[in-house]
């Protein structure tokens, strides 16, 4: 790890032009970030007439979020709801494959109950927040992009924004306004069940590509696209050591001094700031045995006070429970430490009704009170909430083409490229465009092993394949790249070269939890596969599905190449793109180190193959 000042230095110099994000106190580990969209008088003066012409129910019902399968529209209204939110695997329809229109309309239900003026109710628009993780990801058809640690892999900038502004796109479709997005976690131990939300084990490319994707979901400060009506409010994500928790436990406790927390944990939230992110999300977990989501040092003495930070806190799903003294239902201590907007999924009501009383009780002072709601107007107003009209009438609502639309999947299937990382390989890839193959392995033809957790559900895992709409599996890949006939699932079939895909099992956060990184080959029908092929002379390339690194040493052992491919997502053809002719090459390197029983040992960045074996320029 560098010196603090010399790795702030190196961020510093990182940002674009005009976005000053660094401006450096020598005594002091949080630098203060200059938000590029700050002191707007016009915006400030409305939050004040705005907030001016609240009651207290008018206030708190802004501060709460609820699920939208736990709240009606009717209800959201009438309690001044000021956000709702659909979680992993939550559809408006409660189908997978319910009409896509079905967004919008609720999306437009929402918004008209919440600018109701009826029986002494104000009009303030309410906001809709989604995971758009990784795409649209609770959306059928939408285009899947990889998984954050293959993004790492390919640690390409530019790319980054171009994603951003394709899920944006997507997102606005469906007359969605806020993106829990980018996950800037820096996960610091892959038996964490949450990995493959990381970009790397490396602040440095975290935070530079989590820049790049919030250029691409708000838009740039500097530009006039910034929070457009093609563009979303994002998140970064979960604030503050959520991949740093011993042993990788999920929601478990972060142990380390305020300097390495700053130095890890922070990288990622200078950057985010420095380009206007609008909102921070609470993590669950524990820095030093304290839980975030009640830690007035981190949410507002550091993050508001210390950093600047000056759009909202939102909590994450429930986790003011975790806070001792409180339940689901009633939490004054979050509100005390400075989560602005809680994430309170079912108990919405009741949560509203216990912090009106803890204000009257004077729990909660008012002052508090008025500096959330303020900070939920002002981002509210920066993105043009009050004045866009319903969800509907925005330039990109409804357009159904532009979900999964191609130019999307070209760019998803560019990242999938460029996720490849190549472990090994004796002369065996590229593969002949002439070439007989098998393609076989759990993983060939397996939409939901290729996108992982937070694809359609909340696990990823449920869904019948053909709900996977617009999905391009690995398979279908190479049928499309090689000659017609001459891919076959056969394993029995003689071939030049056997392509077996293989890997984990979809889970997401603490479903993902591992005690160890071993992958258990025991009773595994895919290795069995290899070793048969190998017995038969056919050549093996194993191409591994994956949230992270796992200790396959057996399997890069037998096989003749080794691809780690992680969670490619709809976008399967850009594993053949690669591994047949030369047409692309290798270019992803390791975004965390490589875990092997003494066999391998590859270290983060500094290894994949080009196709001739030296490493990637
Ligand atoms: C996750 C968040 C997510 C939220 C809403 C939580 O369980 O930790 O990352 O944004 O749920 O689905
Ligand atoms: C929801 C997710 C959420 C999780 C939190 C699930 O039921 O679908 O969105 O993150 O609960 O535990």
């Amino acid at each position: 790890m560098k010196t603090r000042n010399s790795l702030r230095a190196a961020l510093c110099l990182g940002i674009a032009l005009s976005l000053n994000a660094c401006a450096v106190a020598e005594d002091e580990i949080w630098p203060k970030v200059k938000s590029p969209v700050a002191g707007n008088a016009n915006i400030e003066n409305r939050v004040e007439t705005v907030l001016a012409t609240m009651n207290l129910e008018q206030k708190v019902g802004q501060m709460v979020q609820a699920e939208v399968k736990s709240i009606s529209p009717e209800d959201a209204g009438r309690y001044h709801i000021g956000s709702v939110l659909n979680g992993g695997g939550s559809w408006p329809t409660g189908d997978v494959d319910g009409p896509l229109g079905g967004w919008l309309s609720l999306a437009n239900l929402f918004y008209k109950e919440s600018m109701s003026t009826e029986n002494g109710r104000l009009a303030i628009p309410l906001i809709w927040g989604t995971d758009a993780v990784h795409g649209h990801n609770n959306v059928q058809g939408a285009t899947i992009f990889p998984h954050n640690i293959g993004l790492g892999a390919a640690n390409n900038p530019g790319l980054m924004r171009d994603i951003g502004t394709a899920t944006a796109r997507e997102v606005a479709v469906t007359g969605i306004d806020w993106a829990f997005a980018p996950t800037v976690a820096v996960a610091r131990d892959i038996r964490w069940g949450r990995t493959y939300e990381s970009y790397s084990s490396d602040p440095k490319i975290v935070a530079e590509l989590s820049k790049e994707m919030l250029l691409g979901l708000q838009g740039h400060p500097a530009l006039d696209n910034f929070l457009s009506e093609q563009k979303l409010i994002a998140t970064a994500k979960h604030f503050i050591g959520d991949g740093g928790t011993t042993g990788g436990k999920d929601q478990g406790d972060t142990a380390l001094t305020e300097q390495e927390l700053f130095d890890i944990h922070g990288q990622g939230y200078v950057q985010a700031l420095g380009v206007g992110v609008q909102t921070v999300m609470a993590s669950f977990n524990s820095w030093n045995g304290n839980k975030l989501h009640g830690s007035k040092y981190m949410l507002t003495d550091v993050l508001k006070g210390k950093m600047g930070f000056d759009g909202f806190v939102i909590g994450d799903w429930n986790g003011h429970e975790q806070i001792p003294g409180c339940t689901k239902a009633s939490c004054a201590a979050a509100i005390n430490a400075g989560v602005d907007m809680i994430m309170v999924p079912e108990d919405w009501k009741a949560f509203s009704e216990n912090t009106v009383r803890q204000v009257k009780a004077g729990e909660i002072t008012r002052a508090r009170i008025d500096d959330a709601v303020r900070r939920i107007l002002r981002v509210k107003l920066r993105a043009g909430m009050f004045d866009d009209g319903k969800p509907s009438s925005h330039e990109l609502a409804g357009r159904a083409k532009l979900i999964g639309h191609e130019s999307h999947r070209a760019v998803a299937r560019q990242a999938v490229r460029e996720s490849l990382v190549l472990l090994k390989n004796e002369k065996t890839l590229p593969i002949a465009k002439t070439a007989k193959i098998i393609v076989a392995g759990s993983g060939a033809d397996n939409p939901s092993m290729q996108s992982g957790g937070w694809t359609l559900t909340w696990q990823g895992r449920d869904v019948p394949a053909e709900q996977y709409k617009g999905f391009t599996t690995i398979k279908d890949g190479f049928d499309r790249a090689l000659k017609s006939g001459n891919v076959t699932s056969d394993t029995d079939a003689s071939a030049d070269v056997a392509v077996i895909v293989f890997g984990e099992t979809p889970y997401a956060e603490m479903e993902g939890d591992l005690a160890s990184t071993d992958f258990d080959l025991t009773d595994s029908a895919d290795f069995a596969l290899m070793q048969n092929l190998k017995a038969r002379n056919i050549p093996v390339v194993a191409v591994f599905l994956s949230g992270r690194p796992r200790g396959v040493d057996a399997v890069i052992k037998t096989s003749d190449a080794f691809v780690a491919a992680w969670l490619p997502g709809s976008e399967g053809a850009g594993v053949a793109d690669v591994l047949v002719s030369s047409r692309y090459n290798f270019k992803g390197k390791l975004p965390f180190d490589w875990p092997a029983g003494g066999a391998a040992p590859f270290k983060a960045r500094g290894f994949g193959l080009t196709h001739s074996g030296t490493p990637p320029k």
